[in-house]
């Protein structure tokens, strides 16, 4: 691996070599450098990053980023239950999505979390049934679709007009009076999600200043109630030669306008927290000459990482080995029975061989989360470095390992809890964090 990149190659290598490929790891020193460049950027204005959970919901990067101060942005009852146990408090939780069920409303609302976001008029009906047969109070936010555009793949676009995300802007009044007459309710809040590898901080300021004219309409009706603006997750990475706006940017599209009018910010970024500390270590199974082409084929495939394949992402691939090699051009391809199972196409890489392991960066987030079994594959062991040591030592280095390989069925019987209950301690031979490029994932 070419030492720019500052990982350590040798202790991915026995990181591998312990628990088998493909196999993601994460650096929690990373996360914690991602966390306090957006905190210190933020620090103006009273804020809480509440980090998007749908991201990377590995209890071990859960419970860095809980010991950082942080919340959780959460659309899920499984995601909640997650939450509550690496440790985040019920109240620093934000709970949205379009099509929560009345079963999870009720879980949400007797755990107590912090905002429980509406999204429409029809799902407010079911809040304020499940929350007068519990009897139970519930601080409610408001999903507005501010009708802002993004310029992002088209299917990580969710502030425009059509999307189906958050009550339509004309009708967040009504909907917030209707939650104010509620003896059971607190608006605490209006929040917005724009989408997601966003590299523009235009629209935020955009959609900020259009959630800060709703909070007046309010206010001059009667609401006063609102505490905090969420400006929603989707700040850009730089994966390859992407322009990733950096958390001062962010912050100065977002935090002043916030302050002028009182308000606490909230923000929910998930890629920009984890994307960059993790990568997925595969192993190159074959190699394959046809049709005029150069394949390497590799034991991970999109159903272990669905990105290159699902949105054509790119994400650069290095060798695990040392030394010199001539550059090819290749088809990096996984298993499985797809042509559209890929990691890279037309791919300068060194000359690899059958046998050695590359290392797939940047994915840290929608890797594990998003992957999908296919063919009775087993499903990746992921190991997470959750403590603050600089140390490179395999033996002092602590990791939790989170998903070891099993079967697929056995996991789909076991969908909630079978990825973090009742797993094994683990601690592998270490990756060295401190070694990790930090501007690689601040940038
Ligand atoms: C409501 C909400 N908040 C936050 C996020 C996190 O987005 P990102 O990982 O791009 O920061 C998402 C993801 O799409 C989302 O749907």
């Amino acid at each position: 691996m070419s030492p720019s990149t500052g990982f350590d190659p040798a202790l991915l290598r026995s990181i591998a070599e312990r628990v088998g490929t493909p196999t993601y790891v994460y650096s929690g020193n990373l996360i914690r450098a991602q966390y306090h460049a957006l905190h210190d950027a933020l620090k103006d204005v009273p804020h809480r990053i509440c980090y998007s959970v749908k991201a990377n919901g590995n209890i071990g990067v859960l419970k860095v980023l809980k010991a950082l101060g942080a919340g959780a942005d959460i659309v899920s009852v499984g995601e909640l239950r997650r939450a509550l146990a690496a440790g985040f408090e019920a109240n620093s939780i934000v709970f949205s999505g379009v099509g929560k069920t009345a079963s999870e409303l009720e879980e949400a609302i007797r755990a107590g979390v912090g905002f429980l976001n509406v999204e429409s008029p029809a799902e407010l009906d079911t809040v304020i049934a499940v929350a007068r047969k519990l009897k139970q109070r519930a601080s409610l936010g408001i999903r507005v679709n501010p009708d802002v555009a993004t310029e992002t793949h088209p299917y990580t676009k969710t502030g425009e007009k059509t999307a189906k995300f958050g009550v339509p802007y004309d009708e967040v009044v009504s909907v917030a009076q209707r939650v104010a007459a509620e003896s059971l309710f607190t608006l605490r809040g209006l929040a917005m999600h724009l989408g997601s590898q966003i590299t523009d901080v235009e629209p935020y300021h955009r959609g900020t200043v259009k959630l800060l004219e709703l909070v007046t309409a309010l206010r001059a009706s009667g609401i006063g109630t609102i505490e905090a603006l969420d400006v929603g997750g989707g700040l850009g990475v730089r994966y390859h030669n992407e322009k990733a706006p950096s958390p001062r940017d962010f912050a100065d599209a977002v935090a002043p306008p916030i302050n002028q009018a009182g308000l606490a910010l909230l923000c929910e970024p998930g890629r920009y927290l984890v994307a960059n500390a993790g990568v997925l270590i595969t192993k190159v199974l074959y190699r394959k000459h046809a049709g005029g082409k150069d394949f390497v084929v590799v034991d991970a495939g999109m159903t272990d990482f669905v990105r290159p394949s699902h949105y054509n992402a790119h994400h650069e691939i290095v060798p695990l080995k040392d030394g010199n090699r001539p550059e090819e051009l290749v088809n990096v391809v996984g298993p499985i029975c797809e042509s559209g199972d890929f990691l890279a196409l037309d791919r300068k890489l060194p000359a690899v061989e059958a046998g050695e392991y590359l290392a797939v960066l940047g994915t840290g987030a929608y890797g594990f989360v998003v992957r999908r079994t296919s063919t009775a594959r087993s499903i990746p062991p992921r190991a997470a470095r959750t403590s603050a040591s600089s140390s490179s030592s395999p033996r002092k280095a602590s990791f939790s390992r989170a998903d070891p390989t099993r079967c697929s069925t056995r996991a789909r019987r076991r969908p909630i809890r079978s990825s973090w209950s009742s797993v094994p301690r683990f601690s592998p031979s270490a990756m060295a964090c401190s070694s990790w490029p930090i501007w690689r994932a601040a940038r």
